[in-house]
């Protein structure tokens, strides 16, 4: 997998990626990322890459022509594919686990573009960009940190970048649900005890026990996910059986 980012803050880029697991990855070739400086490509030797919007306003504009160069570069990386360009925008697509997993499966290398300042003059954006994609509807003041977000997420589900697939597929949002909630050693603490299910070694139960606990926290915490990924007769049945029983051993209703 082949990843470039255009910024005018590329160490933001490679300090994050360079972190930990995606780091690792990185060391260990999974993918290929390579971050390209819009300065570089700046419209005169005082490295001009930014001027005042047509129409007033406060703020700058980032340039046409730096960016297309930079991208121009970008292409150059893998001149035998066409690229897939995504910039970084708070007008884009709300991104989803849904569009990590459509990322990570593309076959085409992925050209991130990150905005500052006020953005980026619209005409080169509609000349290179495939799609636009927010994290959220909030304004960040770069793209750099939306990048990131958008490559961790991705980057976990490439294979070989998590130590197994289980490390992914079982998480929030990948079929719909939350995570169940989740213990480690030791079994109580500040008299708070691990479900007795989890420590029966009854494997079936305990799958049984974390599908119907999913089903509940989404219903309980995200009634929107639940309206889109209702559940099935069975995985009700399951949850009121389980739940029926938790209030028979006196757990909170
Ligand atoms: C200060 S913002 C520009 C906001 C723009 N003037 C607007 O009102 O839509 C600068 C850059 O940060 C990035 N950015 C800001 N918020 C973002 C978000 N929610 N998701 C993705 N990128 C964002 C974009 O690359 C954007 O070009």
């Amino acid at each position: 997998m082949q990843l470039t980012v255009l910024s005018l803050f590329p160490d933001l880029i490679e300090q994050v990626i360079d972190a930990s697991i995606t780091g690792r990855a990185r060391a260990a070739g999974l993918f290929r990322l390579k971050t390209i400086q819009i300065r570089d490509f700046a419209v005169n030797r005082y490295g001009k890459v930014d001027d005042a919007c047509y129409g007033g306003g406060t703020g700058m504009l980032m340039m046409a022509e730096p960016v297309y160069q930079a991208w121009l570069a970008a292409r150059a990386e893998t001149p035998d594919q066409p690229v897939r360009t995504i910039f970084l925008s708070p007008r884009g697509q709300l991104f989803s686990q849904e569009k990590a997993q459509e990322l990570a499966a593309s076959t085409r290398p992925l050209v991130f573009l990150c905005g500052h300042y006020e953005g980026i003059d619209q005409r080169v954006l509609d000349e290179i960009v495939d799609e636009e994609l927010s994290i959220g509807d909030y304004v960040l003041t770069g793209g750099e940190l939306a990048a990131c977000v958008v490559i961790d997420a991705l980057l976990r589900l490439v294979p070989g970048v998590l130590p197994d697939e289980d490390a992914y597929t079982r998480e929030s949002h990948m079929d719909g649900l939350l995570e169940y909630p989740q213990y480690t050693r030791p079994a109580v603490w500040h008299d708070r005890h691990v479900p007795d299910v989890l420590l029966s070694g009854h494997q079936a139960k305990i799958e049984r026990w974390q599908a119907s606990q999913a089903a509940l926290e989404t219903l309980r915490r995200r009634p929107d996910l639940a309206r889109k990924r209702p559940l099935s007769e069975a995985e009700w049945a399951d949850l009121l059986t389980i739940r029926r029983e938790e209030q028979k051993q006196g757990e909170k209703p």
